[in-house]
């Protein structure tokens, strides 16, 4: 059986490329002609070269399930050559799962944590990288997070510094093969920022790349695209020094929408008849918020999926874009009560913004103070869309979605059972 892969990157056009005999399986086993494969938007479709027979399987998309080298070696003819050239030297891409090595920083935040559960449900060999001292305000402790990370290699090290990380992989000598970061700053403060979303994540790199990472996975921000905030620049300055690392190290870059815990915050006071707070007419800016399970499993597949090589990923999760109003309106429908809104001027809070920053040129102390008002303010007035480069809009259909957990069922969940686990913790405002 011979197939002949003509492939297009991410077009709908079939043009002259790579040819495999690689045996099928996994639904192309049946395909015993000549014929064409393409690669158009995350899904494959095949047609006969005489055309007669052609078909195509419209919602193939390149799963777990198909991740067979053969897939792979597809998905590879449909790479850019520097890709192509930069994935073909990894070799623990033709691994199984339970042989590639991936170590996950940042692991017990909101989304780490499901990002750890995810790659131990899809069998790798995962390298949990957690402090002592965890969690929210440092509550869980080392024999805890041990607990919380069933079929993973808890390791203990301070990600800020550079000597923690890298003993700690140097014995008992770990390999790696890809890294991922959850790691963000708890506060969104400016020093903190630095530390955090840019210097701790850089030294994960470096220690990663130095066991053998060739692959890094970053949770970053689609905020980052209208970048007016300090933890916006400290992740830019980041995802630029990755992007242009070189030495045949691959990246996908992560850019969600809001998570459902920046949503969460009002869920409690409506449900006890409070008013629903939003600013402006509460349609100055949109989401389409992804949940955590979601979202780890987005993370996940950029370990495996060739497509996500190289690529700066906004992506948010299912149906449509959703304004502050039509949150509200939600969560009033689902607590059966009659809507009450609060409608805050936006220009408050460039008042309270406008002091808090006059007065962080004398009192130093309150510069932190002046940034979590600009962090409120950003929040309020931009969208967690995508931006349109040309008109300076954003635009929900761009912004890809992806999963399916919903605003409406977390928001009735969090009614019937409680916000656990939904806690913003040290963030005191809104932070994306
Ligand atoms: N909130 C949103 O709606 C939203 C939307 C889009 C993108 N994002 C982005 O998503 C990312 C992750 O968010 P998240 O909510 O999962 O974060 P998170 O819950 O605050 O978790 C942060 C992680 O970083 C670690 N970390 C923080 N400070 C550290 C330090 N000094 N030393 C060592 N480790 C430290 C934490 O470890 P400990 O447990 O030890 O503290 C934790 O594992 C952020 O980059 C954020 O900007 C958020």
């Amino acid at each position: 059986m011979s197939l002949s892969l003509v492939s297009a990157r991410a077009t709908s056009s079939l043009l002259p490329g790579a040819v495999s005999s690689a045996p099928c399986s996994h639904g192309f086993s049946q395909v015993s002609s000549i014929g064409f494969l393409s690669l158009q938007h995350s899904h494959i479709s095949f047609r006969e070269s005489s055309g007669l027979l052609g078909f195509q399987l419209p919602s193939l998309k390149i799963s777990r399930e198909l991740e067979t080298p053969l897939v792979r070696q597809i998905c590879r003819a449909a790479l850019a050559p520097e890709v192509e050239a930069a994935v073909s030297k990894q070799s623990w891409r033709s691994k199984e799962p339970k042989d590639t090595t991936v170590m996950i920083v940042g692991a017990t935040g909101y989304i780490g944590k499901f990002v750890v559960r995810e790659m131990v449900n899809r069998g790798y060999n995962v390298i949990a990288v957690a402090r002592e001292k965890s969690g929210i305000g440092g509550k869980v402790d080392a024999e805890q997070t041990i607990r919380d990370f069933p079929g993973s290699t808890v390791v203990f090290a301070d990600v800020s510094d550079t000597d923690s990380i890298t003993s700690a992989l140097q014995s008992p000598n770990i390999n790696v093969d890809v890294v991922i970061s959850c790691l963000a700053s708890r506060t969104g403060g400016k020093k903190d920022s630095w530390k955090i979303d840019y210097q701790a994540t850089r030294n994960s790199l470096d220690a990663g790349v130095a066991r053998g990472a060739s692959h890094f996975v970053l949770l970053s921000a689609i905020c980052v695209q209208k970048p007016l905030l300090e933890f916006q620049k400290a992740k830019l300055k980041f995802e630029d020094e990755l992007v242009n690392y070189g030495n045949g190290l691959t990246y996908s870059i992560v850019r969600p929408t809001a998570f459902f815990k920046s949503l969460g915050g009002q869920v409690q006071s409506v449900q006890g008849g409070g008013p629903y707070v939003m600013f402006g007419d509460g349609k100055l800016c949109a989401c389409k918020p992804i949940s955590e399970a979601d979202l780890a499993s987005f993370i996940s597949d950029c370990v495996s999926d060739v497509e996500k090589v190289n690529q700066m990923l906004p992506i948010g999760g299912p149906g449509k874009a959703l304004t502050p109003l039509e949150q509200g309106e939600m969560l009033f429908k689902i607590v059966g009560k009659e809507p009450k809104f609060i409608k805050v001027p936006i220009g408050i809070m460039d008042f309270v913004i406008g002091v808090l920053d006059n007065l962080s040129k004398v009192f130093p102390n309150l510069e932190d103070a002046a940034e979590f008002g600009k962090i409120g303010r950003y929040y309020a007035a931009e969208s967690m869309l995508v931006l349109d480069p040309v008109t300076q809009k954003y635009d929900a259909d761009a912004t890809p979605g992806y999963g399916s957990d919903t605003l409406e069922a977390f928001f009735d969940r969090c009614v019937r059972e409680g916000m656990a686990g939904q806690e913003l913790g040290d963030q005191a405002v809104f932070k994306s």
